[in-house]
């Protein structure tokens, strides 16, 4: 039984990662500063603790992580419109914040299994990308790459203690990751604003002509991997790509969850610049090599898109 802290506890791929970690019998605390939706049905277990805060707050931070074995770093902004809006509480969350933790756990000697981005290759052309891909970045007065950066930065610490400090660590990089109860409806991601579109019976908005593509990372595959990954000691001093590595331009996607979710919507289509402004720039694709993780702890992704959106569909659909 290890004890695990988990940040961002309560988001989408956070309440997964605890409610799996308390079913394989650990025991979970988790802190996060947004609402605690997402984990209530777990406050009935004894091994579950629920902190409200936020990881810039020092005193906290260094409480939780001396209880814990292993500190899994899923908390950060990671909404795409607030790189553009809000440049300044994404790069103080994500870095300062991860900074914060990462310290502490060094100094504790607490496993640190950080959540990286595919976002950190930014617009790198050669995919699939393996872990040891370049990274292909914008200018930093293009706001969208405070993201990237903050957590490619976290990344350099995560090696840089390891070498120095011997600090054990594990970095994730996650490709889209959906499922039901991930996101609220209409907010952050792709998936969630098309379906909030498709059950409201209005358009559904295609950002530019919909041949961008992404690979969607079901959620409950998506958690599979966070928790082997913290739990197997082959994993430790590596970076990971988690993700599916099926191709799916935004428009089949599109096409897929107006199928699979029987809807008649119309599908419009408008330029990136009218949706973002100058200061967001969108990638064209982004598929993740994933023989690192398949080799290393035998994991790939399992669900195919047609069920998971399906799954993701009926969820909201409940009344
Ligand atoms: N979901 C994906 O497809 C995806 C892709 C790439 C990377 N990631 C990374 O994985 C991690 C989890 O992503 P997610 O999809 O669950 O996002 P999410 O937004 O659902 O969860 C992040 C959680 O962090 C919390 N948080 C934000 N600021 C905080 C603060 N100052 N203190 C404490 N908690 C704070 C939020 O309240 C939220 O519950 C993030 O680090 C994200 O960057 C996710």
């Amino acid at each position: 039984m290890k004890r695990v802290l988990v940040t961002g506890g309560a988001g989408s791929i956070g309440s997964y990662v605890c409610e799996y970690l308390i079913q394989r019998g650990h025991e979970v605390m988790a802190l996060d500063n947004g609402p605690s939706l997402k984990v209530e049905h777990l406050f009935d277990s004894g091994r579950f603790k629920f902190v409200q805060d936020s990881i810039l707050v020092k005193d906290v931070v260094e409480r939780l992580v001396d209880q814990a074995d292993i500190c899994i770093h899923l908390a950060a902004i990671a909404d795409p419109k607030r790189y553009v809006t809000e440049p300044l509480n994404v790069l103080n969350v994500n870095l300062k914040g991860s900074l914060g933790l990462l310290d502490h756990c060094s100094r504790r000697g607490v496993k640190f299994v950080f959540a990286s981005t595919s976002e950190v290759l930014g617009k790198n052309p050669k995919v699939p990308w393996n872990e040891e891909a370049d990274r292909v970045l914008g200018p930093p007065n293009i706001n969208r790459w405070c993201y990237s950066t903050g957590k490619a930065l976290i990344e350099h610490y995560c090696h840089a203690y390891g070498q120095q400090e011997k600090l054990p660590f594990v970095i994730m990089r996650f490709f889209n990751v959906y499922g039901p109860r991930c996101d609220d409806l209409g907010q952050g991601r792709v998936i969630p604003i098309f379906l909030e579109k498709f059950l409201k019976g209005e358009p559904v908005v295609v950002h530019g002509d919909g041949q961008q593509t992404r690979c969607f990372t079901f959620i409950e595959d998506a958690t599979q991997a966070v928790v082997e990954l913290a739990l197997n000691e082959a994993a430790l001093g590596q970076c990971f790509n988690i993700g599916s590595d099926r191709e799916t331009s935004i428009l089949e996607l599109a096409q897929t969850m107006k199928r699979v979710g029987g809807f008649a919507n119309e599908l419009v289509f408008k330029p990136h610049l009218e949706v973002f402004g100058k200061s967001y720039e969108d990638i064209p694709r982004r598929i993740p090599d994933v023989s690192r993780i398949k080799r290393v702890i035998g994991w790939e992704a399992t669900t195919g898109l047609e069920d998971g959106l399906k799954r993701t569909i009926d969820f909201y659909r409940q009344p």
